[in-house]
């Protein structure tokens, strides 16, 4: 009897045929939309349960996580791929993630596609902004070196002893960078992708991204955390400030290709609440060592608030505070869909002094967009002085050594005075000076 059942239910599985959202028909329909998402299960589980795999390190691991990612995805993608392109749709292949694009959508092939057998779900994609305003352009930035937020966080203490960030490579993934810029010129480590316009090195004309890698790293008047570091980036997001699904997804995978690699990559953008479609890209990173930094979000002061993907339980997301210690009233607060502790910090995000878009001008920027990249630098500097620890060490040594500013408004679940963590401060807010050990 078992036996018979166990037949039953492969041959159901084996006839099962594709679901497409309803929402994306309604716009096919109405010709709104002819790009949709297929998604097939993702593989990460395969990934993770192979000991040969985790048993490797470095370089080497990196190449065969790759490889198997992309031999895994295709022979999975292969059935679903030959019946689009017979149905005389454009298909676009990625293997961070188990997805394909499919371009040239119309209702009629939208319902031939459903009926292809297999177990994959046809939705629309997820298209995703900055987080970060820009309020006053044209700063004088020599009133304050370093700027304020540098300083708050203890920076500078590190430089005078241990490291200014010397060998840490950080990978943003933004409006792209000014490499005109003289703060950030001298750290580029020469890896760039442009899904968007294909300029064959860095620019950025919306100035988002200058600003945050800035932050990370600038080299002049003090806005940078870890001034010695190096950078790489990928435009994910275009001129407007919004990024898609696709092109993030192609960011992602730039991450583990790149030479060098990143060992932090720096995200100041997202949207929506408990979305898990960045989490098979954010694994892969993980899996090849990468530390992923996210904002969580500038849709505050409601409780509940938190982006994504800054609100998964596998990045650190990080929340905005001003020069009074205070979270500022824009950036999101916890706790996470899943009831998880987010944001996991705050960092300096308000009033924000950093590159903009000119040869050696600065602009004041506000958001979580600036909070996140305050983290990166302190993350870079970390581990160009510990430079074989991980992603625990770090989220160990920066949460135990985290500033905890009096609660004055925690009242998202968590109002007993005193208490850390809580869905505000996440741990409270870093100072790399302490979580190095000075
Ligand atoms: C496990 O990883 C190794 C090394 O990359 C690879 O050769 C092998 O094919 C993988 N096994 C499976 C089942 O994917
Ligand atoms: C910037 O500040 C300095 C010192 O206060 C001042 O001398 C200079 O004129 C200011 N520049 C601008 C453009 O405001």
């Amino acid at each position: 009897m078992k036996y018979f059942l166990l037949i039953i239910s492969a041959v159901v599985a084996v006839t099962s045929a594709g679901h497409v959202d309803l929402a994306l028909k309604d716009k096919v329909a109405l010709g709104l939309v002819t790009e949709a998402i297929i998604e097939l299960p993702q593989i990460t589980s395969e990934i993770e349960a192979n000991t040969t795999l985790q048993s490797l390190s470095g370089d080497e691991k990196v190449a065969q996580l790759v490889s198997n990612l992309q031999k895994l995805t295709k022979s999975s993608q292969f059935g679903i791929v030959s019946a689009a392109q017979d149905l005389g749709l454009e298909t676009v292949q990625f293997w961070v993630s188990n997805i394909i694009l499919v371009k040239g959508l119309t209702l009629q092939k939208l319902v031939a596609l459903e009926k292809v057998e297999g177990n994959f779900v046809v939705r629309e994609q997820n298209v995703v902004s900055i987080l970060g305003q820009e309020f006053d352009k044209g700063f004088n930035a020599t009133q304050q070196i370093p700027q304020w937020g540098v300083e708050r966080i203890r920076a500078p203490e590190v430089w005078a002893s241990l490291t200014r960030g010397e060998g840490s490579v950080v990978a943003i993934i933004d409006t792209g960078v000014n490499l005109g810029h003289v703060a950030l010129s001298p750290g580029y480590a020469g890896a760039w992708l442009d899904p968007y316009y294909a300029t064959p090195g860095p620019t950025d004309q919306q100035g988002h991204g200058s600003h945050v890698m800035g932050t990370v790293l600038g080299r002049e008047n003090g806005v940078g955390v870890a001034p010695g570091a190096s950078w790489i980036a990928c435009r994910g997001l275009n001129h407007q400030g919004s990024g898609t699904e696709a092109v993030l997804t192609q960011c992602a995978q730039f991450m583990l290709t790149a030479n060098p690699r990143p060992h932090i990559v720096s995200n100041s953008w997202g949207g929506g609440s408990g979305d898990t479609w960045f989490n098979s890209q954010i694994n892969a990173w993980r899996a090849a060592g990468m530390i992923p930094i996210f904002a969580i979000g500038n849709s505050g002061s409601a409780c509940r608030s938190v982006n994504s993907p800054g609100d998964q339980p596998n990045v650190i997301s990080v929340g905005a505070t001003s020069q009074m210690e205070a979270v500022g009233s824009f950036s999101s607060r916890g706790p996470s869909q899943s009831g998880g502790i987010k944001p996991d910090f705050v960092a300096p995000g308000s009033n924000i002094v950093s590159c903009g878009t000119g040869a050696n001008n600065y602009v004041t920027m506000s958001g979580t967009s600036m909070a996140t990249p305050h983290m990166a630098g302190a993350v870079a500097l970390y581990l160009a002085h510990f430079p074989t620890q991980g992603y625990a060490d770090v989220y160990d040594a920066f949460a135990r050594t985290a500033v905890k500013p009096p609660l004055s408004d925690v009242d998202c679940g968590l109002p007993e005075s005193g208490y850390y963590p809580n869905y505000v401060y996440g741990h409270g807010r870093i100072d790399v000076a302490a979580a190095m050990g000075l």
